[in-house]
């Protein structure tokens, strides 16, 4: 056997091996979230993250990064862009930035019901919505159920009157700003992650979320009043980078896809248990809920729809189609 020829069987056994390796070697998916490792949709993250190892027997593999230490929802997003992240559960106010169709979910007092967004999500405008963003480099997979949002203080907010004069912490989110401004309060933008300290340290004076968000990220010890003015019910979402997705075969991206929907069914569950639980908790350490009259929140924020109708017919009518749904 020459000595070419041996170098080239040596050389053509590696090359094999390789591929041996690469076939078997996992697709890692990585997942960045900003909520605790407690938080229900962490753990409906977890069950959709088995669920697609199994089904695709080890080939494709989410690890999941909880607390922000990849990056605030932003900066996920950002890195996801970059290819450097391949999922992130956001949700639709941050994700506003980056299609503009997420800020109807963001609309105060849009929704009737759960009822009535869940058959939203669900439908045509849900569908159409989480596609929209495909030039942009991502498509979502799968919205989270996120409560209701709220004002909490250490006062009661029972009326608009009340945000007079406030500070009062909002996403990153245009509707989020213009929605503050309407109920007469002062918005100030924030990452999640900075909210405990501007709480504290006095640079806000109030802000607005769910129940479980309010007592996980331990906002309960400063805020001492949450109104149950119930604003806005604006869900999460997982995205998939576009990328990545066209790394997967046709038959990993529909394991993804189902079990991304049900671990939307399962965040519903956790979520009813996790909004009684936290509300406990947060009563436990002092907060009072005040039950308020909505009337006066509803009439303070419909000149924003009339905004939407005259600037961008395009939104608009996804509002109408959202009314429609019944
Ligand atoms: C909710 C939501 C997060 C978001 C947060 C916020 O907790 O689940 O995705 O970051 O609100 O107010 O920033």
């Amino acid at each position: 056997m020459s000595t070419t020829y041996k170098a080239l069987k040596v050389l053509f056994g590696a090359l094999l091996m390789l591929g041996v390796t690469q076939a078997q070697a996992a697709t890692i998916l990585k997942l960045s979230h900003n909520h605790t490792r407690d938080h229900a949709v962490h753990k409906s993250m977890q069950e959709m993250a088995k669920e697609v190892k199994k089904e695709t027997h080890g080939e494709v593999v989410i690890r999941i990064y909880p607390d922000a230490q990849l990056g605030s929802q932003r900066e996920s997003m950002e890195l996801m862009q970059n290819g450097a992240l391949d999922m992130v559960k956001s949700n639709a106010a941050e994700l506003e930035a980056f299609g503009a169709a997420y800020s109807v979910f963001n609309l105060p007092y849009l929704f009737r019901d759960k009822a009535h967004l869940f058959k939203v999500e669900e439908g045509e405008v849900g569908s159409e919505i989480l596609a929209s963003t495909a030039d942009s480099g991502f498509v979502g997979l799968a919205y989270y159920d996120a409560g209701a949002r709220s004002m909490y203080a250490n006062k009661p907010i029972s009326s608009p009157d009340d945000l007079k004069g406030m500070k009062i912490r909002v996403q990153p989110s245009p509707s989020a700003i213009a929605m503050v401004k309407a109920l007469g309060g002062n918005p100030t933008p924030l990452a999640y992650g900075e909210l405990y300290t501007a709480l504290q340290q006095g640079v806000v004076d109030a802000a607005e979320n769910n129940i479980p968000s309010f007592s996980l990220s331990r906002h309960s010890e400063i805020a001492k009043y949450f109104s149950l003015d119930e604003h806005a019910m604006v869900p999460d979402v997982l995205v998939v980078s576009t990328k990545t997705l066209a790394k997967l075969t046709p038959e990993q991206q529909e394991i993804l896809f189902k079990a991304a929907r049900n671990s939307t069914e399962l965040m519903k569950e956790l979520w009813d248990a996790s909004e009684r639980q936290e509300r406990i908790a947060a009563e436990k350490s002092g907060v009072t809920f005040v039950e308020v009259n909505k009337e006066p929140f509803i009439k303070a924020v419909q000149p924003m729809y009339d905004d939407i109708k005259a600037s961008s017919p395009e939104l608009y009518s996804f509002v109408e189609r959202i009314k429609a749904v019944k």
